[in-house]
């Protein structure tokens, strides 16, 4: 997979063969009206950071992507990590991670996903620690809006689900607090993508969850990762959003397994009073208009 820009920032660095260059890459500055969040998604870490999967090293795609995250004038309220965090559930790959996000200053939430140990991912990345079978459901405010991130991870599964007693909570927490604008995070895709390999894999009891969210019109976005690609589509009065990965993209629209040549990428998201503008940033381009 080429991790490259051939436009404004020159190739500098590509993740074939696990090759990122040292040189320092192009730089240029890129506007985001504040406020602004960063969803990075599908890391994909490894014990051993110089572990490669399909010819690519991970952590190496990530330092890229932060790299060029880091581009981005001024500083992102928080940092959202939707999961597939590790790719091996391993203690290290998980400070790691944690470490190489603190340069972009702003405080990061984490939820598991189905390469994920979420335990230990709850007790490492977010202090808690869960009951046997508990999920690791969060709720915060930041610049005036709502953020519940939800887990959608199962032990040794690849599809995910949520389970009935958070799909409660979920119902009971959007009952309130209506008048607030909201976003639900997840890992999981809660809508099909249209590829037929993935989609045997999203969020078994998504009728449900897709019930709960349909009626709370506080709800503005779904963001989610997962499905290692880009995508958006417009649900009532919510948006439902895949980021891509910083590790590996998956070809869209594909009946199999398949690579896209597309270069890592991160969800860029500036808050509006009641509503938000996004765009993704690609490893090696300049951001797109924020919409
Ligand atoms: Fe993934």
């Amino acid at each position: 997979m080429r991790v490259s820009g051939e436009d404004c920032t020159r190739p500098t660095a590509q993740t074939a063969g696990g090759l990122i260059s040292k040189k320092k890459p192009g730089l240029y500055r890129m506007q985001v009206p504040a406020p602004f969040f960063i969803q990075v998604s599908d890391t994909h870490l490894f014990e051993d950071a110089a572990t490669k999967l399909w010819d690519v090293a991970p952590d190496l795609a990530l330092d890229a992507m932060i790299g060029a995250l880091a581009q981005l004038d001024g500083t992102p309220s928080f940092v959202l990590v939707t999961g597939d965090c590790s790719a091996d559930g391993s203690e290290a790959s998980y400070l790691r991670l944690a470490g190489k996000l603190q340069r972009l200053g702003a405080p990061a939430y984490y939820l598991p996903g189905n390469h994920d140990d979420a335990p230990r991912m709850a007790r490492l990345l977010a202090g808690r620690t869960l009951a046997p079978g508990e999920k690791l459901t969060q709720d915060f405010d930041a610049d005036g809006w709502r953020f519940i991130l939800l887990d959608s991870s199962v032990p040794d599964q690849d599809w995910g689900a949520l389970g009935k007693e958070q799909i409660a909570w979920l119902r009971d927490a959007l009952s309130q607090r209506q008048d607030v604008p909201t976003m639900i995070i997840v890992h999981h895709n809660p809508l099909p993508v249209g590829s037929a390999w993935l989609d045997t894999m999203t969020i078994a009891d998504a009728d449900e969850l897709l019930s709960v969210l349909d009626g709370a019109p506080q709800v503005r976005a779904v963001l989610y990762g997962h499905v290692h690609q880009e995508s958006t589509e417009q649900r009532g009065d919510a948006k439902y959003m895949s980021a891509p990965s910083t590790f590996f993209q998956f070809k869209p629209k594909s009946a199999t397994f398949g690579e896209d040549s597309l270069p890592p990428g991160a969800r860029v998201v500036h808050l509006d009073t009641k509503d938000f503008t996004t765009a993704v940033l690609r490893f090696g381009q300049p951001l797109p208009p924020l919409k």
